[in-house]
This record gives C-alpha cells, structure tokens and sequence, in this order.
C-alpha cells in the first residue's frame, strides 16, 4: 500500500519535471527564433518595407532610363520629378528616420558634410537610406539634383540650386550614359 503510494507520487513528480522540461525547451526554442529573427532583420525594417515598395513603383522610371537613346536627347527627370517619384516617401514623412524636408534643423548638420558627401551618401546609401533611394536606374545626376531641391524646399541655398539643373542636361555626360550596371 505505501509502495502505491510511493509509485503515484513519484509518477505525479516525474509528470511534473517532464512538464517542466518541455516547457523549458519551448521558451527555449522560442527565445532563440526570436533571436533568430530580431538578428536577421536589420533595425531599419521599416525602411525594407519601403524600399520593396519603392521596389514595386520603379519600372516607371526604368523604362525611361533602359531606352538607349544619344545623351541629351530624353528629357532629363527634374530634381522635383526624382523627389514626388521615389525620395517622397520617405523624405516627407521622416520615415524610417529619414531627414524630412522642411526640417532645417535636421538638414543643416547634414549638409555641414557638404553636398558632394550627401549626394555620395544618396548615391551609396548611408544607414536607413537605401543607395539611390532604391532605385538604380536613378544617375547621380538625378540624386544631386533631387539632394537640391529637397535641400531648397528645406530653406538651404546650395551652389548647385542656381544652376539650371532642372530642365537642361548640363551633367548627361558620356560617363553617365553608358549601360547600366545593375
Ligand atoms: C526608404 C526610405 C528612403 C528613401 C526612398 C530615400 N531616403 Fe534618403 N534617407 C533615408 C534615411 C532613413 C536617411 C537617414 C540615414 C541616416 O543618416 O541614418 C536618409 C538620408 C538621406 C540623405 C542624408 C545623407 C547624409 O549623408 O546624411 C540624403 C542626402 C538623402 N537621404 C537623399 C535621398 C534622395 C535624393 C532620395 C531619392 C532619390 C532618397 N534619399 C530616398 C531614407 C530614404
């Protein structure tokens, strides 16, 4: 009779320790595939998802640029043009934690760097921000003349700003015409 007893309660603990087992190995497979996936995605998913969706907008302006045509002979996407198109969505909103147009006092310490380091930066991609905005078909010149006029709309007068960088195709030279290398 106390051997029965001695049985049950050593089944009940042994039920108890499996339990407890188990639960330890699924909080622990659980720590580790959250682990797992706060490692694999960057602190910046918010600007994934942005640029998949940038991802999704572009073929308007691939189209534009895969036609192989003379330089100079297709109009040239306005600084303002490459903004509305592909800086918007993030530079409007400061999401992602982009710089927002408009906001001087984010700007100002930016272009302190100077305008050929932002454009660079824009070009490659710096942190949240994807190079070219996410959009390779953009040139340089499109990113340096999108970099002005978000700089403009800011309030931040740059050298380039009174250049006529918007309608004529000044920057079309032969070294950015050739294929595209994406
Ligand atoms: C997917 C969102 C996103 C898009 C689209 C985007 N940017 Fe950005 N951009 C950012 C973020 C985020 C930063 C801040 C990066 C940092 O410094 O951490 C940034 C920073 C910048 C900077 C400052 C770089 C520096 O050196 O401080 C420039 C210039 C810039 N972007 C230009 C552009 C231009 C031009 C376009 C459009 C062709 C564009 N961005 C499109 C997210 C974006």
């Amino acid at each position: 009779m106390s051997s029965q007893v001695a049985d049950k309660s050593f089944v009940t603990t042994f039920v108890v320790l499996i339990s407890a087992l188990a639960l330890l190995a699924t909080v622990l497979f659980m720590v580790g595939a959250l682990v797992g996936v706060v490692g694999s995605v960057a602190p910046d998913d918010g600007s994934r998802k942005q640029v998949a969706v940038i991802e999704r907008i572009k073929p308007v302006a691939r189209v534009a640029f895969a036609v192989p045509k003379p330089a100079g002979a297709e109009l040239r996407l306005s600084g303002q043009d490459v903004y509305n198109k592909v800086c918007m969505a993030c530079h409007a909103t400061g999401a992602a934690g982009a710089p927002k147009v408009g906001a001087k006092d984010q700007w100002e310490p930016r272009f302190a760097q100077g305008l050929d380091t932002l454009v660079k930066n824009a070009v490659n991609g710096i942190r949240g921000m994807p190079a070219k905005g996410g959009n390779p078909s953009l040139t340089e010149a499109n990113i340096k003349d999108s970099v002005v006029y978000m700089l403009g709309e800011t309030g931040i007068k740059t050298d380039a700003a009174s250049a006529p960088a918007a309608t004529v195709p000044v920057e079309v030279a032969p070294a950015a015409a050739p294929a595209p290398s994406n």
